[in-house]
């Protein structure tokens, strides 16, 4: 069966000979599936659970920690035990519930004691800075500390690209970018200084990084990747683990819990639909999405989300064949597995079903039930009927010990309380020494894909210059989706500098530069930045990956003035030129470049040298909206106007 319907899937991968990082080819697949998956085309069709053809059990449920090695450490799961045998049942069930911080006060905590609060995208104090935000989370965890055991809740929020739901948080260049930068180094000093900033505010852990390679650039969470190969996304993955964790989880200051997400499927569904489905073998799921996951657990991370995305009609939520079996025994991941927002609910009619097969699969913790609250509950109910107590009391212990690597289980209050939080966060959230860091990694993200005349470098000596195209002087456009809001916004959203800002210091104090052609004569050159505008997950999705033709219209009439064009494209994926690779002399990919468009700027003028590197095959035409087409190095029709790790020098 193997070779011909894999090519018409699309997933053939070719061998290759670039760097490693770049490598088209995803490695062959270890020889790790057993014959009896192997043999059959539908092999998890095979296992589905009576009644719930969208879900599969584990061979057996997770009930113990694997024997892999000593994370979390042997102390931490004894004390993960001890604490355990002293709670009840509806304790135990309300560890295993994350909570919105929409749905329930810091006066609720104390009784509800659940394990963890979240604050989703956007949801924040109603005055939006590090104080408030420090302040809100210490309230959370002091009234934690006032339940019957005193268990700290874990606090979480979605920190992808720096502490972005916090005005004046520096705000990282989009995961796509560092992909490009290609240096596990700076991905894992950002994420250190990430850490920071998230620490400050007396959040413990941060949804992030996601660690699926994006093989179709319609999916609108292409730009939280790193890349489109399994190798970017392996270790910059496993870089950006180790900066938010330290050393060790819990370990050194300002340590906080990563979470690789979202296992498994993300990044490889077809057509590039958001949770969507994903037509892929066994053996082309651990070639394409299994290597990141290794080394995720490697390096130690202590949470993993599941996905929102299904395996040939089989839901992740509760495919216990992935979450239990391949995650939790043969990888032998000894952290919990936390549910993504609202997903149990999508598993079967009736929330108690949902939540029965998704916990069986080997969900630890539910992210954000709709019935809030009354999700304590339902657990409690299920047990022992439809959950074994081993399983909860596995679920718990996984919760606890990874608190107790934080250092949560310690009973020294792991953040100041209320004022003196607020008067804490300062110094590190959105300081001078982040913001140098998120610069360089503009600087080094940039792509350069077209360079007629030596157009590039531009001289700082121009009489005139321009500067055009909606994302010249757009905060909001250039840190594009998960700042401030789920899905971003356009605007002076946060503190920063902008792209034309960044220009307008470059330069030298004879050269004007405008915001039109004003009739001036012909300027020395012309800067359009043009491209996308903020989106998220689901609303990201694309059928076509055209510029919008108002973009090609602004580059079109910077070509008639007769002033050499500088394109700079800010964008969440690559996306197609059309007319523009021609009419452009110029071109620079500039992603999602966050806060400091300074580092735009420095690339342009040459103070810093181009070293950017695509994570992507540039399309040449945007995909047929009705077929998923390779669009990837090393599928067999891949044909890319630029080809993955292109990007020239100066
Ligand atoms: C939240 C996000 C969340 C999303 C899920 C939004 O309202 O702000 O954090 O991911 O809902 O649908
Ligand atoms: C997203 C996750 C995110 C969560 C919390 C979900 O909608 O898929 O990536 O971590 O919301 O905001």
């Amino acid at each position: 069966m193997t070779a011909a319907p894999r090519a018409r899937r699309g997933i053939v991968l070719r061998g290759c000979g670039m760097l490693a990082l770049w490598a088209a080819c995803a490695r062959p697949a270890p020889a790790t599936v057993d014959s009896r998956s192997a043999a059959r085309a539908t092999d998890v069709l095979f296992q589905v659970i009576p009644g719930h053809p969208a879900c599969v059990a584990p061979s057996t449920p997770s009930t113990a920690f694997s024997g892999r090695d000593d994370f979390p450490s042997p102390a931490c799961r004894a004390r993960a035990a001890q604490f355990q045998a002293r709670m009840t049942l509806r304790e135990k069930a309300a560890q295993m519930v994350q909570l919105g911080r929409d749905q329930v006060r810091p006066d609720e905590i104390a009784a509800l004691s659940p394990g963890s609060i979240l604050s989703g995208g956007g949801s924040g104090p109603p005055i939006n800075d590090a104080a408030h935000w420090a302040a809100m989370v210490a309230d959370y965890h002091a009234a934690s500390r006032r339940s019957r055991l005193g268990i700290p809740i874990l606090y979480g929020a979605d920190a992808v690209h720096g502490h972005g739901n916090v005005r004046g948080a520096v705000i990282f260049p989009h995961p796509i970018g560092l992909g490009a930068a290609g240096d596990p180094d700076l991905v894992q000093r950002i994420a250190r200084a990430t850490a920071e900033e998230v620490a400050a505010t007396g959040i413990d852990w941060t949804f992030a990084p996601l660690i699926a390679p994006a093989r179709d650039a319609r999916w609108g969470r292409t730009y939280e990747s790193f890349g489109e190969t399994p190798a970017l996304a392996a270790e910059m993955g496993a870089a950006a683990i180790r900066g938010l964790q330290g050393p060790r989880l819990g370990q050194g200051p300002a340590s906080i819990l990563a979470c690789a997400k979202h296992f498994l499927g993300d990044g490889a569904t077809r057509l590039g639909v958001n949770a969507g489905d994903v037509d892929l073998d066994e053996a082309g799921m651990r070639a394409l999405l299994l290597p990141a996951y290794v080394r995720a657990v490697d390096a130690h991370v202590g949470s993993v989300m599941a996905s929102y995305s299904s395996v040939r009609g089989v839901r992740m939520h509760c495919n216990g064949r992935w979450l239990t079996d391949v995650l939790k025994r043969e990888l032998g991941f000894n952290g919990f597995v936390v549910s993504d927002w609202e997903a149990v609910e999508e598993i079967a009619p009736g929330y108690d079903t949902g939540l029965a097969l998704s916990i069986n699969a080997g969900i630890d913790m539910v992210m954000h039930p709709k019935i809030a609250a009354g999700a304590i509950d339902a657990i409690a109910r299920l047990v022992p009927e439809r959950v074994s107590e081993a399983r909860v009391d596995d679920a718990v212990r996984r919760i606890l010990a990874i608190k107790c690597e934080l250092g949560l289980l310690d009973g020294e209050p792991s953040s100041p309380a209320g004022e003196s939080a607020a008067a804490a966060s300062g110094a590190a959230v959105g300081s001078e020494a982040h913001r140098r860091l998120a610069r360089e990694a503009v600087r080094r993200s940039l792509v350069v894909l077209k360079n007629r005349n030596a157009t590039l470098p531009l001289r700082r000596d121009l009489r005139a210059l321009v500067v055009v195209g909606r994302n010249a002087s757009d905060l909001g456009n250039q840190c594009g989706g998960w700042t401030i809001d789920w899905q971003g916004a356009s605007g002076p959203i946060t503190v920063g500098t902008t792209i034309q800002e960044g220009i307008q210091r470059a330069v030298g104090a004879r050269t004007r530069v405008a915001a039109a052609l004003d009739g001036g004569g012909v300027p020395g050159a012309i800067i359009a930045v043009i491209g996308e505008t903020p989106y998220a997950e689901t609303a990201g999705d694309r059928k076509s990956l055209d510029l919008e033709p108002a973009d090609v219209e602004v580059v079109r009439r910077a070509k008639a003035s007769g002033a050499p064009v500088v394109v700079v494209v800010v964008t969440g994926r690559p996306l197609v030129l059309g007319p523009v690779a021609d009419l452009a002399d110029a071109i620079v990919v500039a992603w999602l470049p966050g806060s400091e468009g300074a580092g735009v700027a420095d690339v342009l003028f040459g103070d810093a040298h181009p070293t950017g590197r695509l994570p992507h095959d540039w399309p040449r035409v945007s995909p047929r909206s009705t077929a998923s087409i390779p669009v990837n190095a090393g599928e067999a029709a891949a044909d890319p106007l630029f080809p993955l790790g292109f990007g020239l020098r100066y």
